[in-house]
């Protein structure tokens, strides 16, 4: 296994490339199963998460040509089964993103139920409850979702009781190839929701309300679909990650390729901090500020403050005067990140699913581990200003969604390196 070892203190400066959204790439590589033809799909972000994900469209059949690390074709006309096993939904819960089309496309499939992780139960009720409503027999065998509709799914009128992501993703493709019209209430309206609405509409499929709360999809009743090529769009919770870079260590650092307008909240709560924010149409600059104002931060849905940058901006409150304060609104459990701050000499204190973080104290390297993908960057932001060196452990978990990490922050100068475990 491999670990990060960080000399924290350096100022950072330069710029760095954003990848394509992972968040993004997971729902448009699952929509490759509604696909007649072979797709081409450019700016993948070169991570574990959508390895993952493409090993299980090969097994289920689809033919994948790697034409770079960020560039696929992908041809899923000759399906072999539609079993998608626990052995790789195990390592990536949005495996759960085949469930729709390949219900929608085939009339029957085996999900299985992809567990909890460490930020939370997790549940799929939503998604499993929506797909009933179109008409889904489903049953919950052995570890997996039993899903049938022998007819076909049909339209019908999706109430999500909560915003679920990936839940309004699944229901928007299996609507897209579904007979009749599918109404989704409460819909999520995050980037990566809208570029698969985008999609299927470039695949003649008619959706109205694209980027409201409230989706309505006419169904191709049954016929597969002609997608267009497709670019991933930049990743906003990778680009806010870095903006936390520049925040942390208060240094003049600008990232390219990346949509601004996907980062208003995150801006906004920056400059309410005290730093600069200058954007262009595909790149934002930080600039230091002079002082670091203590913030209250509530994570929420799309376009409110993203629960994806959460344990980063935590990281940067511990560089905060004063005492900031961050609620976690979407998750039971998304605050694993603390005790492994407090090692590094974090002040901070829980109540519930508040977290009050008192800034100042001086961070001091230490070995500390990483528990969940958002979790460890936040580690990887304090090790940029702890004195001396930080080792953080079981970066596998980084790897599911940070393309070539250490290399681009030692492009902005941060003394970073991978090293073997001891
Ligand atoms: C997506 O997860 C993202 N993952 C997550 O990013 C992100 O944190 C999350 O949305 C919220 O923005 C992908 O897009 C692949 P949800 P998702 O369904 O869709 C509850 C990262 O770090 N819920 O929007 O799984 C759920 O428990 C990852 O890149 C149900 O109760 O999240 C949570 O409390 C982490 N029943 C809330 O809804 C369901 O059936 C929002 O979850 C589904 C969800």
């Amino acid at each position: 296994m491999d670990c990060l070892q960080i000399r924290g203190g350096k100022a950072l400066a330069g710029e760095v490339r954003i990848s394509g959204a992972k968040n993004s790439a997971l729902p448009i590589l699952a929509s490759a199963l509604l696909c007649k033809n072979p797709l081409r799909i450019s700016n993948l972000p070169d991570v574990a998460d959508v390895k993952t994900l493409a090993k299980l469209l090969e097994h289920l059949g689809s033919e994948i040509q790697w034409t770079s690390s960020n560039e696929i074709t992908i041809c899923s006309e000759r399906i072999i089964h539609t079993k998608a096993i626990y052995d790789i939904v195990r390592k990536m819960r949005a495996s759960i993103l085949v469930l729709g089309p390949l219900l929608a496309r085939f009339g029957k499939c085996e999900v299985s139920l992809p567990g909890g992780c460490a930020i939370g139960a997790r549940p799929v009720d939503l998604h499993i409850k929506a797909m009933e409503k179109m008409g889904a027999k489903i049953s919950i065998s052995g570890g997996y979702i039993v899903a049938s509709a022998p007819d076909g799914l049909k339209g019908g009128d999706i109430i999500f009781d909560k915003i679920t992501v990936t839940g309004t993703e699944n229901v928007l493709m299996a609507a897209a190839l579904a007979k009749g019209v599918t109404k989704i209430v409460n819909a999520a309206k995050e980037p990566e929701v809208i570029q698969l609405c985008e999609i299927l509409q470039n695949a003649g499929i008619e959706i109205a309300g694209v980027g409201s709360n409230e989706l309505i999809v006419r169904g191709s009743e049954g016929e597969l679909l002609d997608f267009k090529a497709i670019s991933v769009i930049p990743d906003r919770i990778e680009a806010g990650t870095y903006l936390c870079a520049g925040a942390i260590t208060n240094s003049a650092i600008s990232l390219l390729n990346v949509l601004p307008a996907h980062l208003e909240a995150v801006s906004n709560k920056l400059c309410e901090i005290g730093f600069g924010i200058e954007t262009q149409p595909n790149a934002i600059t930080i600039t230091p500020a002079k002082k670091r104002k203590a913030f209250e931060m509530i994570t929420t849905e799309y376009p409110g403050f993203p629960t994806d940058l959460q344990a980063q901006f935590m990281a940067l409150a511990t560089q905060c005067e004063g005492s900031s304060s961050i609620e976690e609104r979407l998750f039971e459990n998304r605050f694993m990140h603390v005790s492994e701050l407090q090692r590094l000499g974090a002040n901070i204190t829980l109540r519930g699913n508040v977290a009050k973080i008192t800034g100042g104290e001086e961070l001091i390297g230490a070995d500390v581990m990483a528990t969940d993908l958002r979790a460890s960057s936040a580690l990887v932001l304090a090790g940029l200003v702890a004195s001396g060196q930080t080792q953080i452990h079981r970066i596998y978990h980084l790897d599911r969604g940070y393309e070539r990490l250490e290399e681009k922050l030692s492009g902005l100068g941060a003394h970073i390196q991978r090293a073997k475990e001891q």
